[in-house]
C-alpha cells in the first residue's frame, strides 16, 4: 500500500509539470459547415491514427497481450517476457504494467528499449476499444458507438485526446519509435470535422 501510495503521488505533480507545457484547444466547427466528403476525409486521416502501432499495439483483443511492432522493433511480436494484462487489462492477474512502466522522471523515454512511461497508470485499452487487426470501416463504427467508446459523445472524444498522457505518448513515444501520423492537435481538429460532418464511415447508405 505505502509503495502505491508513492506512485499516486509521482503522478500527481508530473501530470502538473507536463500540463504545463502543452495546451491543445477544441474549437467546434458550427454545425452543418462540414460535409459528409470533408467529414470521409477527415476520417482516413483519424484511422491512419488508430491504425498506427503507437495506438494500436494497447487497444487489442481479448488475449490481453499488448504488441511490440512497426519498423523500429523490425517486426511484430508480442510483448516481451510473457506480458499479460487480464481481464483487469493493467496486468493485476499476473505482473503489474506498472511494475516496469510506472512514471519516473521527465526525459526518461528518451533511451531505446527502456519501458515507456507516462504520469498516468499504463494499461491496456478497455477490450470493446479494439483497433489492432480492425478495418477502418469496424474501427470507424467502435468510435462512434457510446456503447463501446466509453459512453464518448464527440466533445467527451476530443477531451481525451486532449488530455490523456497514454494516448499523447504516441506522438511522442521517444526511444526511437516511429511517433503516431499528423499531431495531437491535428488529430482533435479532425475528430471535430468527422464528428459534426455526421460520423460518416465509409460504408454507411448516403
Ligand atoms: C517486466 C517489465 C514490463 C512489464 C510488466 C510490462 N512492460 Fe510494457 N514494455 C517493457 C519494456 C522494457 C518495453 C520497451 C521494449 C523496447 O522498446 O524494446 C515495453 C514496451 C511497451 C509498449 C510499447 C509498444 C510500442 O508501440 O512501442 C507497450 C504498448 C507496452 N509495453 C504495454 C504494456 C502493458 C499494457 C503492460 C501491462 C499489461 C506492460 N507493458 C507490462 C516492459 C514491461
Ligand atoms: C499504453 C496504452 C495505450 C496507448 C499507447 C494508447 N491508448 Fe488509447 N486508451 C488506453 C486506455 C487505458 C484507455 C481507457 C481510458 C479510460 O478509461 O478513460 C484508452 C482509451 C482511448 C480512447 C477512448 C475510447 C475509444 O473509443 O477508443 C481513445 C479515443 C483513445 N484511447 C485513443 C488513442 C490514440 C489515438 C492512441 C495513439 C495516439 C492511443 N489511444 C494509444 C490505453 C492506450
Amino acid at each position: 500500500m505505502i509503495r502505491t501510495a508513492a506512485i499516486l503521488f509521482a503522478c500527481g505533480t508530473a501530470t502538473l509539470a507536463l500540463a504545463a507545457g502543452e495546451e491543445f484547444t477544441i474549437d467546434m466547427p458550427p454545425e452543418g459547415s462540414v460535409s459528409r466528403a470533408a467529414g470521409l476525409e477527415a476520417w482516413d486521416r483519424i484511422y491512419e491514427v488508430t491504425s498506427h502501432p503507437r495506438c494500436s499495439n494497447c487497444h487489442v483483443g481479448e488475449d490481453n497481450i499488448p504488441l511490440w511492432s512497426g519498423p523500429s522493433y523490425g517486426g511484430t511480436m508480442p510483448h516481451g517476457m510473457n506480458v499479460n494484462g487480464g481481464e483487469s487489462r493493467i496486468g493485476a492477474e499476473y505482473v503489474p504494467c506498472q511494475a516496469c512502466h510506472a512514471y519516473r522522471e521527465e526525459g526518461a523515454n528518451d533511451a531505446p528499449h527502456m519501458a515507456p512511461q507516462v504520469a498516468e497508470t499504463w494499461a491496456l485499452a478497455p477490450v470493446e476499444t479494439q483497433w489492432l487487426g480492425k478495418s477502418s470501416t469496424e474501427i470507424c463504427a467502435q468510435l462512434r458507438d457510446p456503447e463501446r467508446n466509453l459512453g464518448h459523445d464527440l466533445m467527451g472524444l476530443a477531451e481525451h485526446i486532449q488530455h490523456s498522457a497514454l494516448v499523447q505518448w504516441g506522438w511522442t513515444p521517444g526511444g526511437g519509435r516511429e511517433p503516431a501520423p499528423y499531431s495531437v492537435q491535428e488529430h482533435i481538429d479532425d475528430l471535430l470535422i468527422w464528428g459534426v460532418a455526421g460520423f460518416p464511415c465509409a460504408t454507411d447508405e448516403e
